[in-house]
């Protein structure tokens, strides 16, 4: 079973971003597929290694539209991307193998991180992003 699957709920109905998700979540999946399977510790660190790369370009894709669209909780956003990226670097350097995936700090973390930033923090953005002429 995946760790995450996209369902609409998830939506923020505009199209570059949902896509931009839908790829964070085949990363993370992909990342928990080789835990089961027991990869090497190089493998993970590659794994993680681009999902964090992808989460930047997507952290200053969503950041670009803050400015354009004079959002007005982009300090707030911007504060949870950088301790997002920091926490995963923190974790990737101290995952291991061997560990089921319920023990996987990552896992977990990315599970509990993507279903509360895009359903919390981003979803107050839809308005704006909307309203603005963004879909
Ligand atoms: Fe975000």
């Amino acid at each position: 079973m995946d760790l995450i699957e996209w369902d609409d709920s998830y939506s923020v109905n505009v199209y570059l971003i949902d896509r931009q998700h839908q790829r964070i979540f085949e990363y993370a999946n992909e990342y928990q597929k080789a835990v089961q399977n027991g990869k090497s510790e190089s493998a993970l660190r590659k794994l993680l290694d681009g999902l964090v790369e992808y989460a930047a370009v997507h952290f200053s894709t969503e950041e670009r539209y803050f400015i354009q669209f004079n959002y007005k909780e982009t300090e707030e956003h911007k504060r949870e991307h950088k301790i997002l990226t920091a926490k995963i670097l923190d974790l990737s350097s101290k995952s291991r193998v061997g560990v089921s995936v319920e023990e996987d700090e990552v896992s977990n973390f990315l599970k509990i991180w993507l279903d509360a930033h895009i359903k919390g923090t981003d979803h107050k953005y839809i308005e704006c992003f909307n309203q603005g002429g963004l879909r």
